[in-house]
């Protein structure tokens, strides 16, 4: 099946004895044993779910992954991720992933002796500077947020392989989802997602998923989610499994929007960069297509003054200023003080996230129009 009739038939029928379309929310906690020493195959919701384990199938399909795990949101599935590896482990992190990310690894885990070296992870010569004995795992944001950098999974991947011990790359694949890129055929070893973005797609529900290939690796992570119990509840499953069906549709208006809108912006004489993997001036473009069937709906711009970007929050309409990304409606965000806040301030000077920088998760309204919301926010 191709990738647009995988996200319809995520949770299709899966009731066989009522033959429902939509998957039921088996809103319940526990689950009756038909006998001593048997069991239906869910007995406690906290370790499976039906409604959960139908979007965790889902998400395995679509991202070609042997099993999926379906968590109470991103950062509660990075941080089972983040329980494979022991006090001493290291880890390669991309310098300009997600706030909370760094955050995590930065203020929590290395109470726990994990460690982890930032880096741009869009040149492989300084992957592989970073490699140390003790390195476990290479953790990729490509797109990178905000700055749309790209990573070639393939490079690091084969850079991972040639060490003397295993190496676990694990994309953060929330940027494009599995419609546009799916590391795990790349031969990365882990997907994980904020599922609050695209895969659910309407800015409603809050939620992380896991998928890798290994069995092995996935009964790993399995055991870890059912040890911590940071489970996806059966409602937010369900939300999640209607989003998924129409994956493929929202992403490619959202694409086919981003990229009107970035061309857009590179013609706005208050505009300096736009940051847009599908702008033909964009250094991993090529990359970008040998690995992916698309730039995503994800742009930044940086503007000529420090005092635009408050203007512009202020005035947009039709976009909304709110943190996040990947729903429906546009949103505009300004990285420095939301999403990236956690950064310290010089390493976001050097990387580039400056108090000019706005990021747009183009949404699916008529084009047109946040083009003219854009220029009438924009107006000096
Ligand atoms: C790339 C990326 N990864 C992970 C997360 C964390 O996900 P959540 O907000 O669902 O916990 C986010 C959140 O914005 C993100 O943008």
């Amino acid at each position: 099946m191709k990738i647009s009739t995988k996200a319809v038939q995520a949770g299709l029928v899966t009731d066989k004895t009522t033959g429902a379309i939509s998957t039921p929310i088996y809103q319940t906690a526990t689950f009756r044993h038909p006998e001593l020493g048997q069991s239906t195959g869910y007995d406690y919701s906290r370790t499976q779910n039906p409604t959960r384990k139908a979007v965790e199938d889902a998400l395995a399909s679509l991202e070609e992954g042997h099993a999926g795990f379906a968590f109470a949101s991103g950062m509660a599935a990075i941080t089972a991720l983040l329980m494979l590896y022991r006090p001493g482990d290291h880890l390669i992190i991309t310098e300009d992933c997600y706030g909370g990310t760094y955050r995590l690894l930065d203020k929590l885990f290395i109470q726990f002796g994990l460690s982890a070296t930032f880096v741009d992870t869009s040149d492989i010569e300084e992957v592989r500077h970073a490699l140390q004995p003790s390195t476990k795992a290479i953790l990729l944001e490509t797109p990178t947020n905000p700055l749309m950098k790209i990573a070639d999974i393939k490079a690091i991947t084969s850079l991972a392989c040639k060490t003397t011990s295993p190496i676990h790359v694990i994309v953060d694949n929330t940027f494009l989802s599995p419609y546009l890129q799916r590391p795990l055929t790349l031969g990365a070893d882990i997907v994980i997602h904020s599922g609050s973005k695209y895969l659910s797609g309407h800015n409603d529900v809050v939620c992380g998923l896991v998928t890798a290939k290994d069995p092995a690796l996935c009964e790993k992570i399995g055991f870890i989610q059912n040890a911590t119990g940071a489970i996806l509840g059966p409602q937010d499953s369900w939300l999640l499994l209607r989003g998924l069906k129409t994956l493929a549709i929202r992403i490619r208006q959202q694409q086919e929007n981003a990229l009107a809108v970035a061309k857009w912006l590179t013609t706005h004489p208050s505009v300096t960069k736009v940051y847009y993997p599908g702008l033909t001036d964009h250094p991993g473009r090529a990359i970008q297509e040998s690995q992916a069937s698309g730039y995503g709906g994800m742009l930044s711009f940086v503007v000529d003054h420090p005092r635009l970007p408050a203007q512009v929050l202020r005035k947009v309409k039709v976009l909304q200023f709110a943190e996040s990304l990947g729903g429906v409606e546009s949103l505009i965000t300004f990285p420095s003080v939301q999403t990236h806040a956690d950064i310290p301030a010089d390493v976001r000077e050097r990387l580039g996230i400056s108090d000019c920088l706005l990021r747009l998760s183009v949404g699916i309204e008529d084009v047109e129009d946040i083009i003219a919301d854009l220029a009438q926010a924009l107006e000096q």
